[in-house]
């Protein structure tokens, strides 16, 4: 029982009659106000782990900055407790940029991705005042020349490095579509410090995501610095986070011993160091609640599913669940959402106490990529995002209505 509430946000407990509280709050008393299914963010809890990232940046290389990556949880309000807490935000596409601007950001504190940047996104990224732009491809500095504007650039490079984590979320591979190989780098690292408008600012970095080992991160930094010696190095982001009883991912000090370590073996002692947490800063700081609507044979169906959490389909995550009022313990279920796909499974195999229907059922870990990948299949409404915190709970991005779904009819 104590393990299962170790999986959902620091500071959640069982109330006197076992019901789940998050940031204080009852599980029922949150469904019952806000609905189910419903994603709930402990605010403190996020804000303490913003800080810790920052904490333990500066304290091991002082000239640090961290910039979430929003795309792990691209909701304003998340980006703005993030810049709130003194961090940039890494953005992958316009959208992330809007939000981002409305989040209160000082755009000169924006890293902005992608491996297919249009002209609208360069022109916008442009247009407000981005701080760097980092360089995919050639057709990134084809389009960069063309806006005729001055831009800082870093450029991304594959280090050739493998980490064992789900083949669809590696990028730091030598087949990865996401930047440069070596040896491309250098001749366009080349163009650019001749580009009489753009400035050659950097490299960038990132092997991937939910890795639950150090020496990845810490592999990856030697073919970066191979390229040379410049003023800023960003080392992306991707420390796995904890979803199940089994997975020990590295502590942040754990993983930046590994990365500042490497960094102090290779890079210039001046050099800026950037780094982009995204899952495992948000991954573990919210749980979502559904409701059970039906049982038969060893299913148990909640309201949601796939259209709130594509993370189990897209790379079979495992995540863990449990009757928010009685956690722990119970008969082995197929836990599954009201899709209309066999692959539509929150959780094979875990033990739900004496399943009825109406009930609720809390599964931790949902922080990080839900939300974003949240969709409308089946006519499904996008749902709630709620912050709760010190026994307080507010909306942060409300549930779409029937009007949202036909909003986009002409
Ligand atoms: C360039 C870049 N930086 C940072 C991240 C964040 O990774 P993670 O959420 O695994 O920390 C990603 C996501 O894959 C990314 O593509």
């Amino acid at each position: 029982m104590a393990d299962l509430l170790t999986l959902f946000p620091p500071g959640s407990a069982r109330d006197d009659d076992g019901m789940l509280t998050l940031g204080g709050c009852r599980a029922d008393a949150l469904a019952e106000e806000f609905g189910t299914p419903v994603l709930v963010v402990d605010e403190p809890a996020l804000r303490a782990r913003a800080r810790e990232y920052r904490t333990e940046l500066t304290a091991r290389w002082p000239r640090s900055r961290v910039v979430f990556a929003s795309k792990a949880f691209p909701a304003t309000a998340v980006q703005r407790v993030m810049v709130e807490e003194g961090l940039g935000l890494d953005v992958a596409g316009g959208g992330e940029i809007i939000t981002a601007l409305k989040a209160g950001i000082d755009p000169a504190l924006i890293v902005h991705h992608g491996n297919a940047k249009t002209d609208d996104e360069i022109a916008l990224a442009v247009e407000h005042g981005v701080g760097l732009v980092v360089v995919d491809n050639a057709n990134d500095v084809d389009r960069l020349e063309a806006s005729g504007a001055n831009v800082d650039v870093l450029v991304r490079v594959i280090p050739g490095v493998t980490a064992d984590t789900h083949a669809h979320v590696l990028t730091g591979h030598e087949g990865s579509k996401f930047g440069l190989l070596p040896a491309d780098a250098a001749p366009l690292i080349a163009r650019i410090e001749r580009s009489p408008r753009l400035r050659m600012r950097g490299l960038h970095v990132h092997v991937g995501s939910q890795i639950l080992d150090v020496e990845p991160f810490a592999d990856s930094v030697a073919p970066v610095a191979a390229l040379g010696e410049f003023e800023v190095y960003d080392l992306g982001g991707g420390l796995g986070a904890r979803y199940t009883y089994a997975d020990h991912p590295p502590s942040v000090p754990e993983y930046l011993d590994a990365l500042i370590g490497a960094a102090r073996e290779h890079l210039p002692a001046e050099a800026e160091i950037i780094i982009e947490p995204g899952r495992s800063m948000v991954a573990a700081n919210a749980a979502t609640l559904y409701r059970v609507v039906t049982l038969k044979r060893q299913f148990v169906a909640v309201d949601g599913g796939m259209g709130d959490n594509l993370e189990v389909a897209l790379f079979d995550q495992r995540f863990e669940a449990a009757i928010a009022g009685r956690l722990g313990g119970g008969e082995r279920y197929t836990l599954v959402g009201r899709h209309c796909e066999s692959g539509d499974v929150l959780v094979d195999g875990v033990e739900l106490d004496a399943p009825r229907v109406g009930d609720l059922v809390a599964m931790p870990a949902t922080g990080a990529y839900c939300h974003t990948m949240a969709n409308n299949y089946n006519g499904n409404r996008r749902i709630p995002v709620v912050f709760a915190g010190a026994g307080e709970a507010r909306a942060v991005v409300r549930r779409e209505t029937w009007d949202d779904l036909l909003a986009r009819d002409v």
